[in-house]
């Protein structure tokens, strides 16, 4: 893994943004791997930025998100269709045909799952997948205590993340018990993942992802089993890393 410490978390996110938009201009027919939450808000505001300040061109891209609240219609202003709307399609030139997000509402869930992992095989699979991370240390919506090889599927969601997620709800008891997300076995199939992790609030798990031992507990730690990872951290969200130093060494050299 290498872990690119930044002073802010706006940095991180630009620096993360400009590293996904230089593949967009190598290959424009790149597919993205997209997260909601509060971490890749800046990373998105950045895109929407290049691409109107610098003609950044999504017009060939691919995406597919992690995860979506079963239950939740795209029209819902707390679904995760309506929060990609909102945040980053509706001020890109990507295609809607293009975009792709589990449909929480489907009649048959597994088969929407099924469909869901054939259409990112139809394209070829995730070029660069974004990903933040859980208070509890998930990643997409797979919850400790899961098989580290699953694939996508409805997962029901713990008591934490319920909790941390009710903020975008008007009444607590109204965030879903369900989601369909990614599996962990799609996500490591990502040629390259950036990881984001901001505040000191994603400090202590951030360093279990990434220093401690590789287990299902915490689900994020499989990365380290991943070729091509890359962590962007602000300085409050590194304050838990044991090797701060030898990252901040990695990066001045690799700046060379
Ligand atoms: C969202 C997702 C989740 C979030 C995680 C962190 O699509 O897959 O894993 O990345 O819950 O959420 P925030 O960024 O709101 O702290």
């Amino acid at each position: 893994m290498e872990v690119m410490i930044q002073d802010t978390a706006e940095t991180a996110s630009r620096t993360a943004a400009a590293l996904a938009a230089e593949e967009i201009r190598d290959h424009p027919d790149t597919v993205l791997g997209l997260a909601t939450g509060s971490t890749p808000l800046g990373l998105y505001r950045e895109w929407i930025r290049l691409h109107s300040d610098e003609g950044l061109d999504f017009g060939r891209v691919t995406s597919f998100n992690l995860d979506e609240y079963v239950g939740l219609p795209a029209d819902h202003p707390c679904s995760y269709r309506y929060f990609m709307q909102e945040q980053l399609f509706n001020h890109i030139n990507i295609r809607p045909d293009r975009v792709h997000i589990p449909n929480g509402t489907a009649g048959d869930l597994a088969a929407e799952c099924a469909a869901y992992e054939q259409a990112i095989r139809d394209a070829g699979g995730i070029d660069v997948q974004v990903l933040g991370i859980g208070s509890d240390g998930h990643i997409g919506f797979n919850e400790p205590g899961g098989s580290l090889a699953s694939r996508t599927r409805r997962e029901i969601l713990t008591a934490q993340t319920r909790r941390d997620n009710a903020r975008f709800f008007d009444n607590p008891e109204d965030v879903p018990l369900y989601s369909l997300t990614m599996g962990i076995g799609t996500i490591l199939e990502s040629r390259r993942i950036l990881l984001l992790a901001f505040g000191e609030h994603k400090a202590d798990i951030l360093a279990k992802a990434v220093e401690g031992p590789v287990t299902a507990s915490v689900p994020a730690s499989v990365l380290q089993m991943h070729p091509h990872v890359t962590v962007f951290v602000d300085e409050p969200g590194a304050a838990s890393l044991a090797r701060v130093d030898h990252y901040k060494w990695v990066m001045r050299h690799s700046l060379e």
